[in-house]
């Protein structure tokens, strides 16, 4: 057997592994990344065709970048995750794990993006780990706007009172919303499979949640093209490949189980 035959039937081994695994499980969570919703058409933070390999995070997502120039950030970061967020559909990733919220086997979806392309798809458990980009606060009052229905024709947008918009999103250097995190740990401490999916595993609290898992002796299974800090230390498997093909093929295996 060739070297590409050899990786074939591991991957093939490995999406029967999860099929399976996921059969048994009866309560799992997934903790999801900026890699689910690339093939939404929405870039990713770090690695190639990255965010941050154009800005420096520091520059335009630290909290303090935000206080002392908002119409800079608006102008290199907000403006452009609007256009893409505005139009940006769900892929067979996020209707994957919609599809095994309905089976009755996912429960929670822990989420670091800021899309909303995860309710889109139906699943009715979302944590938005590092907020959502659906909204927009007011710097001064507070008052929360729809993205969609922010006009910005001028640069700030500005609220009723005068105040600076900006969006309902965790920046570098901002506590994660107390209730995400409460509820997450909570979800965790419950599970018995959690799904890592698209996550480069890097920026921490985030990262933390497949250690609680293992902790409390879930399974943890990544699904990504690369290697992340927590192959072979947390996890008990990585599916390397795309977060839709992976998902489709696990479910097809699911159903021919099921059969
Ligand atoms: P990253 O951009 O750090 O990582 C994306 C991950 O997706 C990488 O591990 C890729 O290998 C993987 N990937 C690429 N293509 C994929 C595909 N088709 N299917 C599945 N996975 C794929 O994104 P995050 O881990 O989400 O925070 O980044 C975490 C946080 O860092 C973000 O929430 C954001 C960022 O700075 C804040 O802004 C506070």
């Amino acid at each position: 057997m060739g070297v590409w035959g050899r990786e074939h039937s591991a991957m093939d081994e490995l999406i029967k592994k999860a099929a399976a695994d996921l059969a048994a499980a009866r309560k799992v969570v997934a903790l999801t990344g900026a890699g689910i919703s690339i093939e939404s058409g929405i870039p990713p933070f770090r690695g190639k065709g990255g965010l941050w390999e154009r800005f420096d995070p520091m520059e335009v997502a630290h909290i303090d970048a935000l206080m002392r120039d908002p119409v800079r950030v608006w102008n290199i970061l907000v403006k452009e995750m609007k256009e893409i967020v505005d139009t940006a559909r769900p892929n067979d990733g996020h209707k994957g794990l919609a599809k095994l919220e309905q089976m009755g086997k996912l429960k929670t979806i822990i989420t670091q993006n800021i899309d909303g392309l995860h309710q889109a798809a139906g699943n009715t458990d979302v944590i938005e780990f590092h907020g959502s980009f659906a909204r927009q606060r007011c710097m001064d009052c507070h008052k929360k706007y729809e993205t969609l229905n922010v006009d910005l024709s001028e640069i700030p947008p500005r609220c009723g009172c005068g105040g600076i918009l900006r969006p309902d999103a965790v920046f570098f250097g901002e506590m994660i919303p107390p209730e995400a995190m409460w509820r997450s740990r909570q979800a965790v401490s419950e599970c018995d499979l959690m799904l890592v999916v698209g996550t480069s595993a890097v920026v921490q609290p985030a990262a933390l949640m497949p250690v609680f898992a293992k902790e409390t002796g879930a399974r943890v299974v990544e699904i990504n093209p690369e290697r992340t800090p927590l192959t072979g230390e947390i996890s008990d498997y990585l599916i390397r490949g795309k977060a839709g093909e992976v998902m489709n093929r696990i479910l097809t295996e699911m159903d021919f189980v099921g059969e």
